[in-house]
């Protein structure tokens, strides 16, 4: 008898726990479609200890104290880290305060947690990277094999058109322009999530309301965190009053039910150069790009997202 559903997706999640972070872990954490192997962390919407000390809290929540956790990149490639903190609040969390999760990372460094788990992995691993790129580009650089380990990298970041933390680029990128030129030049299959349906696919009162009345305690936390998220703060006009944003629990989502995804292949570039235009991705949405010799490798864009789908999948799986 053929079984009612297909085995778990494998997976490896890349975060910087900022509230939208959190919100793709639980989702990630809770639904039986993914098999998360490791999570890994990066300094991004605010510092690597505060990530690390948010990814365990949430793990913690979510009843999924066996996952692995690593303490990665503290800082981009290039530069100074730059936090988004005014989004996402001091502790990155909304100012929600966790319980204590009495854990600690690994003793490992994330990019060696990431080798080693791609190694011990049966099959290749889809990484869902929702931070800035930089343990993703130092594992590909520093372990060139791990790549036919890696099935797919989904990841969060970039926009086909306008940014986020500046006019032209998105946060992930921008913290990290030269990783994700990295990840974007790798040859590994990867679906670019960017700020179209990461503001696309939200949750209403409503849905927020259905995940409070919730008894998982996961559903509670993603009540109080699309609660605070339904505030703006600087987006204003990106998604309908009275609605949070999805955010990067979006990405989770493209991994579990690829169906509500509409998908274009393009050429996609990373602008390095210093100045206004630093960190922009540059999507080659041209039938066929005539480039010069040095035209990038095409990947999977995400240009629309089901939202009504997105949304129930979020809330369906957590209350
Ligand atoms: O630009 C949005 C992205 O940057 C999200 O992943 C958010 O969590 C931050 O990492
Ligand atoms: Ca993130």
């Amino acid at each position: 008898m053929n079984s009612p559903h297909p085995p778990p997706v494998p997976v490896v999640l890349d975060v910087d726990t900022g509230v939208d972070d959190a919100l793709a872990l639980l989702l990630a954490a809770t639904h039986p479609a993914l098999d998360i192997k490791a999570v890994t962390c990066a300094a991004g919407n605010v510092s690597l200890a505060q990530v690390v000390d948010n990814t365990l809290g949430v793990l913690a929540i979510a009843r999924r104290a066996d996952v692995p956790v690593g303490a990665g990149a503290e800082g981009p490639l290039v530069g100074r880290p730059r936090d988004a903190s005014h989004i996402h609040g001091a502790n990155g969390l909304g100012d929600i305060t966790l319980p204590a999760h009495g854990r600690a990372p690994v003793a490992v460094h994330a990019v060696e947690l990431l080798r080693q788990t791609l190694e011990e992995s049966s099959e290749p691993l889809t990484i869902i990277a929702l931070a800035p790129l930089t343990n993703i580009a130092l594992l590909l650089r520093m372990y060139p094999s791990s790549r036919e380990k890696i099935a797919r990298i989904v990841f969060m970041g970039g926009a086909i058109g306008t940014g986020n933390i500046t006019a032209v680029a998105e946060f992930n990128v921008w913290a990290d322009p030269e990783a994700a030129a990295v990840v974007l030049d790798s040859g590994v299959p990867t679906l670019m999530y960017g700020l179209e349906p990461f503001y696309a696919a939200t949750c209403d009162q409503d849905a927020i309301d259905a995940l409070a009345a919730s008894s998982q305690p996961a559903a509670h936390l993603a009540a109080a965190l699309l609660g605070y998220l339904t505030a703006g703060r600087g987006e204003e006009g990106r998604v309908p009053g009275g609605h949070a944003p999805l955010g990067d629990a979006g990405t989770v989502c493209a991994v579990i039910d690829p169906t509500i995804l509409t998908v274009v292949d393009a050429p996609v570039d990373v602008a390095l150069a210093p100045g206004r235009t630093r960190g922009q991705t540059i999507v080659d949405l041209r039938r066929s790009p005539v480039g010069t010799a040095g035209t990038p490798a095409s990947v999977g864009v995400v240009a629309a997202v089901d939202v009504a789908r997105c949304r129930d999948l979020f809330v369906g799986t957590l209350s």
